[in-house]
């Protein structure tokens, strides 16, 4: 029904290699948890260059771009694909400004980073590429089916 269409939108959140390093795993998961989110894939995994490449290729052309793809590769990342209701625009919000000096308090990379070649954190910038994100990052068996009549009170 129309309740379901909606509450499948989903997102890719990656915590990055300082990220994981600074034992910041838990923090974030339980920010997503908290605010209502379902957690429907899960892994810690150690990224190939060449899926690093691919998941950044819209940035190809961009200066930072080979530093950007050594952060990524530098150290296990923590994929996690996040479902719900307006949960890509959402979890951008949790996030905060790509930078983290600008953003706000309160958001993950306000509250735990303080340069953007360590924020930390990343989340999928529209619903087009969550679903690309989640294709490159998960197999099909490694996402979890949530039986939203079970859970009557999550969105
Ligand atoms: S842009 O230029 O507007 O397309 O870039 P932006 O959308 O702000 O960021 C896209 C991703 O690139 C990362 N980024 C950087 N990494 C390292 N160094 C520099 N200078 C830099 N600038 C941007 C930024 O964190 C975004 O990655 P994700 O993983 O999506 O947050």
């Amino acid at each position: 029904g129309r309740r379901s269409a909606q509450s499948r939108e989903q997102t890719y959140v990656m915590v990055k290699p300082d990220g994981v390093q600074r034992g910041l795993v838990g923090e974030i998961i339980s920010r997503f948890e908290r605010k209502g989110f379902r957690l429907a894939g899960l892994k810690m995994f150690q990224c190939p260059k060449d899926l690093a490449k691919k998941h950044y290729e819209e940035l190809q052309e961009k200066p930072f771009f080979p530093k950007l793809v050594k952060y990524i590769t530098s150290g296990p990342v923590v994929c996690m694909a996040w479902e719900g209701p307006g949960v890509v625009a959402s979890a951008r919000k949790l996030i905060g400004s790509t930078n983290p000096l600008q953003a706000e308090p309160g958001t993950i990379r306000g509250d735990l980073a303080v340069a953007v070649g360590r924020n930390v954190i990343h989340g999928s910038d529209s619903v087009a590429n969550g679903e690309r994100e989640i294709g490159l990052w998960f197999g099909e068996a490694e996402l979890c089916k949530w039986h939203l009549e079970l859970t009557p009170w999550l969105l």
